[in-house]
């Protein structure tokens, strides 16, 4: 039986253009995917757009269009990147699909079934950039600590999900699996969340305030939380429950995401799985944020970098070069082009470039021109065997 790979990016937030950091995750992914395939591997690679939620509605309405208008256009930009970009993912998800909202529906229920959903009244710090509910403890300076706002306080009815029910078992299954979450200093910051209580998840959003959501199969007054709405993409893509897709790739998953997702992905969605009855997933990948004039890119501050202009100068290989070159997987870097100009210069003009012109100059001097049949002595044959052996074990590895 060949092996299996599934790889997944996140969806993203159809509330703005790509950059370069959606570039750099979905370019990742796409390496490993071909990493997989080289090695004779079935893969799937997923990627897709974020589409519900408080966010959305509001840019949607910022441009006088519809919520549905809206996130149609937008998608499509994302879905027009990638193949621009080289990027060969085998499928598309939209969290507006119809496949989409019956899976989370359906996952709603069998949760609700296993008496992990209640209803109550609740007052709680909200990010509307963030989507969720905030903690005081988590607040810096009483401010989001990614946005950098005062959150607002909300109180209302909503649904519950008995999270911390799945405490014990989430630490359980870390510490059993150290390699669940890496690199390493990620799957520390999830288990240092864990060592305070942690508190159930609201998952709903009275339509009242909010529509441009999931209605909750049991409350036709609510719309599902995006993110417990979204995090589900991972399984309704593969046409959970039935779908031949899922049986074959599901039991192989690796996420991979940057370090600003980290608590739904580290800590809501395995307990979801869990609730629902669905295995976990294999590997949650980390990577750190790409920084500009030691800043956050932001759309006001008007340093967002584009990946089609560099694509455009520089060329696509030497682009997707750099991003995998300079940035080390788990730590922030800082772009800027002058560092892609000087890596182009160094790797790929000066080394790479001048080892292909010795080697075609001396194809000429030595052997006409003509590249003559490899030939190892056996001691060769043996070192070049032993080198083999050493990649594929690393493989296995890595799995
Ligand atoms: O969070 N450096 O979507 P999002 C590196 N819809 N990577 C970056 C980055 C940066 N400066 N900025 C963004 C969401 N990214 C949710 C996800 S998944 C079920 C739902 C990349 O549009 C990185 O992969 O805000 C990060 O995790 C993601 O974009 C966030 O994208
Ligand atoms: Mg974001």
């Amino acid at each position: 039986m060949p092996r299996k790979s599934y790889v997944t990016t996140p969806i993203y937030y159809v509330n703005a253009e790509p950059h370069i950091g959606h570039a750099y995750t979905t370019i990742v992914a796409d390496v490993f995917n071909r990493f997989h395939i080289l090695f004779g591997s079935k893969t799937f690679f997923l990627t897709g757009t974020d589409e519900h939620g408080d966010k959305i509605a509001a840019a949607a309405q910022k441009v006088d269009q519809t919520p549905k208008e809206y996130v149609d256009q937008i998608s499509q930009l994302f879905r027009d990147l990638w193949p621009r970009l080289n990027i060969s993912n085998n499928y598309f998800v939209r969290t507006t699909d119809t496949q989409h909202k019956e899976t989370v529906k359906m996952i709603l229920s069998r949760v609700k079934e296993n008496g992990d959903i209640y209803f109550s009244d609740y007052e709680g710090l909200y990010c509307v950039g963030c989507e969720r509910f905030y903690t005081e403890r988590e607040l810096v300076d009483g401010k989001c600590p990614d946005h950098l706002t005062e959150p607002e306080v909300i109180s209302e009815a909503n649904y519950f999900f008995r999270m911390s029910k799945y405490q014990k078992w989430l630490i359980d299954h870390i510490h059993n699996h150290p390699d669940f979450i890496r690199p390493e200093r990620y799957k520390n910051e999830v288990l240092s969340f864990l060592r305070e209580p942690l508190e159930d998840l609201c998952i709903s959003r009275p339509k009242s305030r909010l529509n441009w959501g999931i209605t909750l199969p049991f409350d036709e007054n609510f719309v599902t939380y995006v993110w417990f709405d979204a995090l589900i993409n991972y399984v309704s893509a593969l046409g959970y429950p039935d779908g031949e897709l899922f049986k074959e790739f599901w039991p192989c998953v690796q996420h991979i995401t940057a370090k600003d997702i980290l608590k739904p992905h580290g800590i809501y969605w395995p307990c979801m799985l869990k609730s629902a009855g669905i295995e976990p997933y294999q590997h949650l990948n980390v990577h750190g944020y790409w920084n500009v004039s030691q800043g956050k890119m932001s759309k006001s501050i008007g340093n967002v970098v584009r990946p089609l202009e560099l694509e455009g100068v520089y060329g696509l290989d030497a682009f997707r070069y750099f991003l995998l070159r300079d940035m080390v997987f788990g730590l922030d870097s800082e772009f800027s082009e002058d560092a892609l100009v000087a890596r182009i210069n160094a790797d790929l003009a000066n080394d790479l470039g001048n080892l292909v012109s010795r080697s075609l100059t001396m194809v000429h001097k030595y052997f006409k021109g003509e590249l003559p049949e490899p030939y190892f002595s056996e001691k060769e044959d043996e070192k070049l065997k032993t080198q083999a052996l050493d990649i594929v074990c690393r493989y296995e590895e890595l799995k």
